[in-house]
């Protein structure tokens, strides 16, 4: 089974959103797009240049000047910074603490969006699908996309998994914090102005707290199987 077009799978950190997007890419032959990887890559070069957050232009100059590649293979999806690989780098807790701030910016926005328009074109011409991850990839990034998900999940579930996922990095983290740094990103991702974290009108909305990923798997290979988006007919000429 092949996948067709773009599926948009938004949501708030800790609903299982990557692991998701990358294993139906995956089982599906399909791209992947990270954008939060994006606004991360980004975040990291404005810590790297040691400019203030909350100095707009600054932050815009810099994300103007980055140079940064962002690997669209579910597998193994790269990151890198002015060449050098930052993958492991961008997930640390000085990138966690800067990057809504710094995605709040509309002329970062503005830089990304049209890099992640450009990139998702060049998937699908490539190989015809791609799973797309992030914030407003159903509102504004691909609003025509034939298939939107909202995943959500309960505060508490989204800070235990946080914090799984920080001591399987190796990274000290206990529940209260990944619970406070969850509930503050959540707070300043949905109340900023440019394209807060919301679901679009049309979206699936899937509540992942009492499923696996293989259960939610299972159900999203439905819903785009439902919406005539997998090609039964390439996994033969493959
Ligand atoms: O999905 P993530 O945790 O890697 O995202 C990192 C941050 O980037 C998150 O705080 C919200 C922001 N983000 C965004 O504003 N828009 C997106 N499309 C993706 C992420």
């Amino acid at each position: 089974m092949t996948l067709r077009g773009v599926v948009a799978l938004d949501g708030p950190s800790g609903t299982g959103k990557t692991t998701v997007a990358r294993k139906l890419a995956e089982r599906l032959s399909a791209g992947y797009l990270d954008t939060g990887a994006m606004y991360r890559v980004i975040t990291l070069a404005v810590l790297r240049a040691g400019v203030d957050v909350t100095d707009a232009d600054a932050v815009t100059a810099v994300a103007r000047d980055a140079v940064f590649t962002i690997g669209t293979t579910p597998v193994r999806p790269s990151v890198t910074l002015a060449g050098e690989d930052v993958a492991a780098e961008i997930r640390g807790p000085e990138v966690n603490h800067a990057v809504s701030p710094v995605s709040a910016v509309p002329g970062v926005r503005e830089l990304l969006v049209a890099r992640q328009r450009r990139i998702i074109g060049e998937v699908l011409a490539e190989v015809g699908g791609v799973v797309v991850e992030g914030r407003d990839i159903g509102t504004v990034v691909a609003p025509d996309s034939p298939l939107k998900i909202f995943l959500t999940a309960s505060a508490e579930i989204r800070a235990a998994r946080r914090s799984a996922q920080d001591t399987a990095a190796g990274r000290e983290s206990t529940h209260a914090d990944a619970l406070a740094s969850v509930d503050r990103r959540d707070r300043l991702d949905s109340s900023r102005s440019a394209s807060p974290l919301r679901a679009a009108e049309d979206a699936v909305h899937l509540d992942t707290s009492e499923l696996d990923i293989d259960q939610v798997l299972v159900a999203l290979s439905e819903l785009a199987s439902r919406r005539g988006l997998l090609d039964c007919a390439a996994e033969a000429t493959r």
